[in-house]
């Protein structure tokens, strides 16, 4: 928000009318009632322009969602038709519309293997919150229901519902004025080789400790008592973690060998970030019992989730003349979301967006490997489309800054001011463009995160906070 005045902001009335009316997600008080907000005006392809004209390369995509990017007019088109044709149909019970049988079709198509069964919601923590229920359905079906604990990993997000939010665990979101699950959700290590405590380590070793300590959860929880593991292939908000190699699929035979069900959570991997439609398969050689995803599904034209389910899950669930699935969304399947979805998978199919990733992704992530001369660069992490960049103080000792020194956001705001949008987040800056950015675009990241991040080296020695 630094270049953003104060006149400026009294004049506007939207900025004023937003800051006393609306609760923000993850909204910070004071500062908030100080600042307020950056109210955006439009936005086109990778850019963003504010209400004052001003515009922003937005490397973060959004939410990790704007994945064709913005503005576009089939997608405006698309969009409005299907309001005309039909803005909505009660989707409960026995009744369907055709752009929500259309795509639960075609996601069977994309997912791999035998995930052939779509249940659509309006987000990532409700297909995730959702998804319980039916692993909690299949469980009792199959004669096993005692089997309800969940395993995840420390650093996770899977959203936030109040069970997503207990799935997941960012330490930094754990804030004592909330509850979660604690009996029987439980977490195993982060799979986050830079914090690793012992620096000597190799990453076999790293991983062979992640697969033993997993093991022995499920051996002091009990494998008659997990339903299901939740995983994100790497993890996102929690710092753009991809795992070791191996780890994925190591962690898939343990709950093959032990009966647990694997959901990967692809809300942000899905849908292109990595060049693929789903990273379990192609990625990491994982064959998932269910598949949640959302964000890269509608790229962020409407609000729109799904998990898809394998056939044996459903089967198991079906197999009962008495039964029934009592849960659902009232706006499960709308078919102005699936519209737009399905209009943007046909963007992505002919515009042949992944081959764009796949080649721009790797020269991507070896612009950015440049800014590690810079003394408080300590990692850059992530593949193709899903990076970050990891701030220290010290980069010998992997030491991090105070948390009051709030090193991302200070890099992101002069980034900011620079034009370009980077999500802060604690140490780390992060970014998850739209799968069109160009090798031209790459070269204003990395030359504009360079200066914002020379600029906080700049007044971090002036306020006496770092030295060099
Ligand atoms: C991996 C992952 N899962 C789930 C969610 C929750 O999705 P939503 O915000 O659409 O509910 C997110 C959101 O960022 C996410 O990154």
């Amino acid at each position: 928000m630094s270049n953003r005045t104060s006149t400026l902001k009294s004049e506007s009335k939207i900025w004023e009318l937003d800051r006393r009316h609306q609760l923000h997600p993850y909204q910070h008080f004071a500062s908030f009632d100080k600042a307020g907000s950056m109210v955006m005006k439009s936005g086109q392809g990778c850019y963003l322009t504010d209400e004052y004209g001003k515009r922003y390369f937005d490397a973060v995509g959004g939410m990790w969602c704007t994945n064709i990017g913005l503005g576009r007019e089939e997608m405006a088109d698309a969009i409005a038709q299907q309001v005309r044709d039909l803005a909505y149909a009660n989707p409960f019970v026995d009744m369907t519309n055709e752009p929500a049988s259309r795509l639960a079709a075609k996601l069977a198509e994309l997912a791999p293997g035998d995930l052939n069964h779509v249940m659509f919601t309006c987000s990532g923590s409700t297909a995730n919150d959702l998804a319980y229920r039916v692993i909690r359905m299949y469980q009792h079906a199959r004669g096993t229901p005692k089997k309800h604990h969940i395993l995840s990993r420390i650093d996770s997000y899977h959203g936030a519902t109040f069970l997503a939010a207990s799935i997941g665990c960012k330490p930094d979101d754990r804030i004592s004025e909330f509850d979660f699950i604690t009996d029987w959700v439980h977490h195993l290590s982060s799979p986050n080789r830079y914090r690793a405590p012992d620096l000597n380590t190799t990453d076999e070793d790293f991983c062979d400790y992640l697969i033993e300590e997993m093991e022995q959860k499920i051996l002091d929880v009990g494998p008659e008592n997990i339903a299901a593991f939740y995983a994100e292939p790497i993890l996102g908000v929690g710092g753009v973690i991809v795992p070791p190699a191996d780890y994925n699929r190591r962690t898939w035979d343990l709950c093959q060998r032990y009966d647990i069900l694997y959901v990967a959570d692809e809300v942000v991997t899905a849908f292109g970030r990595l060049g693929c439609w789903f990273v379990s398969k192609d990625r990491f050689d994982v064959q998932p019992d269910i598949i949640t995803c959302a964000k890269g599904l509608s790229s962020g034209y409407l609000p729109l989730g799904a998990a898809i389910i394998s056939d044996r899950i459903y089967e198991v669930m079906a197999n009962d003349d008495d039964r029934f699935f009592a849960a659902g969304l009232t706006y499960s399947g709308h078919p102005v979301s699936c519209a737009a979805a399905l209009k943007n998978i046909e963007i992505m199919e002919r515009e042949n967006l992944f081959d764009n990733v796949n080649e721009v992704g790797p020269y991507f992530e070896k612009q950015l490997r440049t800014l590690l001369d810079l003394p408080i660069v300590g990692d850059i992490r992530g593949e193709k489309f899903m990076m970050c960049v990891v701030n220290v103080q010290n980069k010998a000792s992997r030491e991090f800054f105070p948390a009051e020194v709030n090193i991302g956001k200070r890099i992101s705001d002069h980034a900011e001011s620079l034009g370009l949008l980077v999500r802060p987040i604690g140490d780390l800056n992060i970014m998850s463009p739209p799968l069109t950015m160009s090798r031209e675009d790459v070269d204003f990241i990395v030359t504009t995160l360079r200066t914002a991040i020379e600029m906080t080296m700049i007044g971090l020695r002036s306020e006496g906070l770092w030295r060099d």
